[in-house]
């Protein structure tokens, strides 16, 4: 079967930008499908974690991703038979995961896996390279921004409500420095697709974000 006219939208920004949120909710007015691609590169971090590979092994890591048996299932996420939906939102496999995410073998080991998301009716496609490498085609591509300040704050409340502990400070220097590595590295680095809508979001609620998405993919299929 060819996926190549089932329609993608490809929803990207920095860490906490609230991509997730928004995309998510997007899928759900839509009856679309929805593609955590973050969420692959943390249960890859997670089985490094814990089996304690290296993070400098690229093969064994992308060996890790490859084999990954994970699946998703409404909000749940499951690694094998556990359900680790909340492990790996923790602070320190995000960290994890930008460092692995910038190695190109592990990334092409994710490849394919993520292609087989973009199922009838249509997809929305959350993470860095969904519009730039994964997705080109992609008929919408949003690129969402909002100050450090706001993003910092907007993850304080999501690790709180998870029931982590946070600090505002730690997590402000972990956002600056998770941005200037997804920013500066050579793969599928954090930015823009020439044809993304930017969308700041430092002042709107989610909600007036996915009304936003939603207007902007009427109007392409009008066309
Ligand atoms: O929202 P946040 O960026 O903190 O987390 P995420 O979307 O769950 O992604 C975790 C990390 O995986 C990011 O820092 C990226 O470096 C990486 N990632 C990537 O390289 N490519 C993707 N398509 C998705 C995530």
């Amino acid at each position: 079967m060819t996926t190549s006219n089932v329609p993608v939208i490809a929803i990207d920004g920095p860490t906490a930008s609230g991509k997730g949120t928004v995309a998510h909710r997007v899928a759900e007015r839509l009856g679309f499908h929805y593609l955590d691609s973050g969420a692959l590169y943390r249960l890859t971090a997670l089985s490094a974690l814990r089996s304690e590979t290296a993070l400098t092994d690229e093969h064994a890591l992308s060996k890790l991703a490859s084999g990954l048996h994970c699946s998703f299932s409404g909000d749940k996420i499951m690694l094998a038979s556990e359900d680790v939906t909340h492990a790996i939102r923790a602070e320190e496999v995000g960290n994890t995961a930008s460092k692995i995410a910038a190695l190109p073998t592990l990334r092409q080991a994710l490849y394919g896996l993520q292609l087989r998301f973009r199922m009838p009716p249509g997809l929305v496609a959350d993470g860095r390279d969904m519009g730039s490498v994964i997705f080109p085609h992609a008929p919408l591509k949003v690129f969402l921004t909002a100050t450090p300040e706001a993003r910092a704050e907007r993850r304080y409340k999501q690790l709180i409500e998870k029931g982590f502990s946070a600090n505002m400070d730690d997590l402000l220097k972990d956002l600056w420095e998770r941005d200037a590595r997804d920013s500066s590295r050579a793969i599928a680095p954090l930015k823009p697709a020439e044809d993304a809508h930017l969308l700041d979001t430092s002042d709107m609620t989610a909600d007036q974000a996915v009304e936003q998405v939603l207007q902007w993919y009427a109007q392409i299929k009008k066309h």
